[in-house]
């Protein structure tokens, strides 16, 4: 299995996924000081390039700030699918929002399979990008049937659909849809493609620079990163769930996805994507890098910090094993995206916080489109152009949930106060216990500590209390972080942020003062 070496697109977790890849550093300059920038984009996903490149193209002096290096969150961990149907079923969206909801949605999903495509074509991005036959397929009555009124909604809305008899995959099925005109691509080299042509067009990059706070003064954001403000009229937040405590964070469940590039042994590569309908779902595509071909298998969804992400990895192993004849498990990683309460995204104005300031969140596990489509409808919004699906979508959707503020403060203010050297024999003893790269929370007379030995044994503690709002954290073995069961904020071994919403590390606890007592 690969791990980080010295990829310059190094991801949120330990795992190395398919993506991740060397490249010369983009010729970034220093920003000029007290530069007033139209838009100041904070997160260098596939949202925050897009929306940055979108604007910059409109005349817009944009910079985008990423607190590590592009892609280094969820682009860099999808499985780049682009898809004209969605996690949240066309039968759904008619029933919740209504049948022209649909319709609105089909028809921009295309339309941003094909922005992608026409960007790469008028970039000449090398990003693998190719238009693949999709299956949809039952193994059971009730998902047959549930397949059926897909198929009436999705033609209803408009989607190119239609009932074939095969799925183009060596397991069994019952029924199935295809769909025409999907597609696949490389998320990492498209967005380096994007981001350099921002930097072509004079937009400015800030990246290993982690933003803190922002404050909102005489029409102007303030964002502060270390000894660093950047100023700007518009502030866009292309981080999932922006920082702070607010509505957003209790309408979209973090959940983690786990993939594994596989080679198969007849070396009979599906030419297609596919999908079953099991939940959580399993999807399955190929891609070729450096001229190998791999199978990737995806699938073992949970909600994050909730289940032990070992044993996803496992069920996901197992299932791949027993379906595909599989020589080599090449690469396995995991990775984050947002459930949204009701099925659709939240993009546009951020409620509840600054003037002028945006979001994009919650795309479930259609990120690649729904950050593509949030930086044309976030593009539009500053612009003040009208846009038809900014109201289907507004984040102000929400019914604000009574009580909901009180009880998250209260969560953060529960105070911790981690006494250090009434357990110093406790922890030294639990760390005893712990083999090398391993984490565990641990707990002492009621109180809990995380603690990690290190490759060299080597301990770090941390307080497990989520600096967000107060929940404790999990270990996550396979990506080596420390993730937050509550609104999906982890943290790396020593304690940095690697996925907020939380802006601060988890405290430290100074172990070696503890074996001195
Ligand atoms: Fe909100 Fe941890 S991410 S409490």
């Amino acid at each position: 299995m690969k791990n980080h070496t010295d990829l310059t697109s190094a991801r949120d977790g330990e795992n190395e996924s398919l993506w991740q890849i060397s490249h010369p550093r983009l010729e970034i300059k220093p920003l000029k000081e007290n530069t007033i920038y139209d838009v100041v984009i904070v997160g260098g996903g596939i949202t925050g390039v897009t929306t940055a490149l979108e604007l910059q193209r409109k005349g817009k002096k944009c910079v985008l700030i990423e607190a590590q290096n592009l892609g280094f969150g969820t682009t860099g961990g999808t499985s780049a699918h682009l898809n004209t149907f969605l996690d949240a079923t066309y039968p759904e969206i008619d029933s919740d929002f209504g049948k022209e909801a649909s319709a609105q949605l089909a028809r921009a999903t295309k339309e941003i399979i094909e922005m992608i495509h026409s960007n790469i074509k008028a970039l000449e991005i090398d990003a693998d990008f190719e238009y693949k036959d999709t299956f949809l397929f039952s193994q059971n009555q009730e998902e047959t049937e549930q397949l059926k009124s897909i198929l009436s909604s999705s033609q209803q809305a408009g989607v190119k659909v239609s009932e074939v008899f095969e799925n183009g995959i060596p397991i069994d099925f019952q029924h199935v849809l295809l769909f025409k005109e999907q597609a696949q691509f490389h998320p990492i080299k498209y967005i380096l493609g994007l981001a350099r042509e921002f930097l072509k067009l004079d937009g400015d990059i800030l990246e290993h620079t982690f933003v803190e706070n922002s404050e909102y003064k005489d029409d102007i954001h303030y964002i502060k990163a270390g000894n660093i403000t950047v100023q700007g009229r518009h502030l866009v937040w292309a981080t999932h769930i922006p920082p702070g405590i607010n509505i957003l964070s209790l309408r979209n469940a973090p959940y983690r996805s786990y993939v594994l590039a596989v080679k198969l042994k007849n070396g009979d590569y599906p030419n297609c994507l596919a999908y079953d309908m099991q939940e959580p779902y399993h999807y399955f595509r190929s891609h070729e890098i450096d001229g190998d071909q791999y199978l990737l298998i995806g699938g073992a969804d949970h909600k994050t910090g909730h289940d032990d992400p070992e044993k996803a990895f496992s069920a996901l192993e197992k299932y791949a094993m027993e379906n595909f004849d599989i020589s080599s498990i090449d690469y396995r990683w995991s990775s984050q995206y947002y459930v949204p309460v009701d099925g659709l995204p939240y993009i546009g104005q951020f409620p509840g916080g600054d003037t002028n300031s945006f979001v994009a969140t919650g795309f479930n596990g259609n990120g690649m489109i729904f950050g593509s489509l949030s930086a044309v409808i976030l593009t539009d919004l500053i612009l003040g152009i009208e846009n038809d699906l900014a109201k289907l979508l507004s984040p102000s959707r929400l019914k604000p949930i009574s009580g909901f503020m009180d009880f998250v403060q209260e969560n953060a203010d529960v105070a911790y106060h981690f006494v250090a050297d009434r357990f110093g024999t406790e922890i030294i003893q639990s760390t005893k216990e712990l083999k090398n790269d391993e984490g565990k929370i641990v707990e002492l007379d009621g109180k809990k500590l995380a603690l990690y030995k290190d490759v060299n044994g080597q301990a770090i503690a941390l307080s497990p209390v989520c600096t967000h709002a107060g929940c404790i954290v999990n270990w996550n073995a396979s990506e080596k972080s420390w993730d937050c069961p509550c609104h999906g904020g982890r943290f790396a071994t020593d304690g940095k942020v690697l996925t907020g919403p939380p802006r601060k590390a988890l405290e430290r606890i100074e172990i070696h003062k503890i074996g001195q007592a």
